[in-house]
């Protein structure tokens, strides 16, 4: 019997009754180049595909995930776009949130390289988990390390601390670096969630504002990798 490609990620509808307010997935990490984006629009594509209504609001000024969206295939699950990076004032967080459709299940944020102070905390603030995508390089890791103490020790996060989760991405191989990031983890009780192979699947997924779980034979390790991922949000979710 030909197994099911599918298998492996049941589908996971987290469709939520009407007038609850959309679950709000952050994406951050000071340090650029770690996957920010790529983490984004794979949720969001991941999410719209199982039948939820989401919008994804990218708050960097380089403005990639909205073009991932703006280069989108009509024929696939429609994902709500706010470009918030176009409006400089960093108080309006909140009120981006409310602007989505009202029947909005799922926003995912998009981060800029950098976020600290104030505007971090703002995200901080407005959001219901948190994702922190690390390459494990010995640079990355350090520099995930001080962002995570900033995110701890936040304003924004201290008035109503939310679940975070580490994602290690671009792993190529068991290196020592990827165990050092697990280690650190442990050392803060954060969990470390999955782990997602270096691959041109996801580069070429982006070119066509597809996620990886859009292309009619996704690879089977890449769709393992975010079974854990989608589980935890999952969990998350249902408490
Ligand atoms: N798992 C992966 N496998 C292969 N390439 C990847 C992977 N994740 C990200 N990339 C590529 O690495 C580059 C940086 O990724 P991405 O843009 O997602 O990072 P970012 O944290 O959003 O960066 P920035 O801080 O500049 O916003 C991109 O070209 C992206 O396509
Ligand atoms: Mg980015």
């Amino acid at each position: 019997m030909t197994r099911n490609i599918w298998d492996p990620i049941k589908p996971l509808d987290m469709r939520r009754v009407k007038h609850q307010p959309p679950k709000r997935i952050l994406v951050a990490n000071a340090k650029g180049g770690s996957g920010k984006t790529t983490v984004t629009i794979n949720i969001a594509a991941y999410l719209a595909k199982h039948k939820n209504n989401v919008a994804l609001i990218d708050h960097d000024p380089q403005g990639s995930s909205s073009q991932w969206l703006s280069v989108r295939n009509d024929k696939l699950p429609d994902i709500y776009s706010v470009a918030a990076f176009r409006r400089c004032d960093v108080n309006t967080t909140r009120s981006y949130q409310l602007n989505v459709p009202s029947d909005t299940t799922h926003i995912v944020i998009d981060t800029p390289a950098g976020l600290s102070g104030n505007v971090l905390s703002d995200h901080l603030r407005h959001c219901d988990v948190i994702l922190i995508p690390v390459v494990p390089s010995a640079i990355d890791i350090r520099a995930a390390t001080s962002f995570i103490k900033d995110v701890l020790l936040s304003p924004g996060f201290r008035a109503k601390p939310k679940p975070i989760a580490v994602i290690a991405n671009r792993v190529k191989s068991n290196t020592l670096g990827y165990k050092k990031l697990g280690i650190f983890l442990a050392s803060l009780n954060i969990p470390f969630i999955s782990s997602l192979r270096d691959t041109q699947h996801y580069v070429r997924a982006a070119e066509f504002g597809m996620g990886i779980h859009d292309f009619s034979s996704p690879h089977e390790k890449d769709l393992s990798d975010w079974q854990s991922l989608i589980n935890w949000l999952k969990i998350q979710f249902e408490r």
